[in-house]
């Protein structure tokens, strides 16, 4: 870990106490987002999972999940001279699309890929800002196998160590920047 990003973990993300709601404890990235440095360093160190031990890129695709996930995503996919592709939340995506429904605290939630957003075959690194239950993780790696895709790793900026988030998605490679 580079300290570049040691200090980005350290001095750019901002608990906020008590949002969206009263017990929570929100992780604010936007500071680290508007630090061109610290962003930068994340950038690589996220796109490091995309690469084999020589630096060759082994992924074809980098997928983002709504709506953070983006935000780090779509700099990675050019990090890597990947194409990014984004997983939304229902009603967003305006053509053909697969669909996974999750259980989540209270009700469900559905996420959306396009299907001719992969190729059968297509190596795909998932990135997201936080890892939390991990029923987004799984949800999207679903996607990405309904589309004939190859989940390939899981780079997260941070991950909930209180939650088993790494537990839902089994044989996936996870790199976690920071642990919280
Ligand atoms: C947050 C976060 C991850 C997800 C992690 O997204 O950005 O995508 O939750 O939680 P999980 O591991 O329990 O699934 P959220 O749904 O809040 O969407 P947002 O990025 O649009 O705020």
């Amino acid at each position: 870990m580079s300290a570049e990003v040691e200090r980005a973990l350290r001095e750019c993300v901002v608990d906020v106490p008590d949002y969206p709601e009263p017990g929570v404890l929100f992780k604010d990235i936007t500071p680290l987002l508007a630090d061109h440095d610290a962003f930068t360093a994340v950038v690589t160190a996220l796109a490091s999972a995309g690469r084999d031990g020589d630096g060759n890129v082994i992924v074809d695709k980098v997928v983002g999940m709504e709506a953070r996930g983006f935000i780090l995503a779509a700099p990675v996919a050019l990090a890597l001279g990947a194409g990014f592709v984004p997983v939304r939340k229902v009603g967003k995506l305006p053509r053909a699309t697969h669909a996974v429904s999750y259980a989540l605290e209270y009700g469900e939630a559905t996420l959306e890929i396009h299907q001719d957003a992969i190729a059968p075959g297509d190596r795909v690194l998932l990135v997201d800002d936080v890892l939390a239950t991990g029923g987004t993780a799984a949800a999207t790696r679903t996607l990405v196998e309904s589309c004939g895709g190859v989940a390939q790793a899981f780079s997260v900026l941070l991950e909930l160590t209180f939650l088993p988030g790494r537990d839902a998605v089994p044989g996936l490679p996870v790199t976690a920047l920071g642990r919280v």
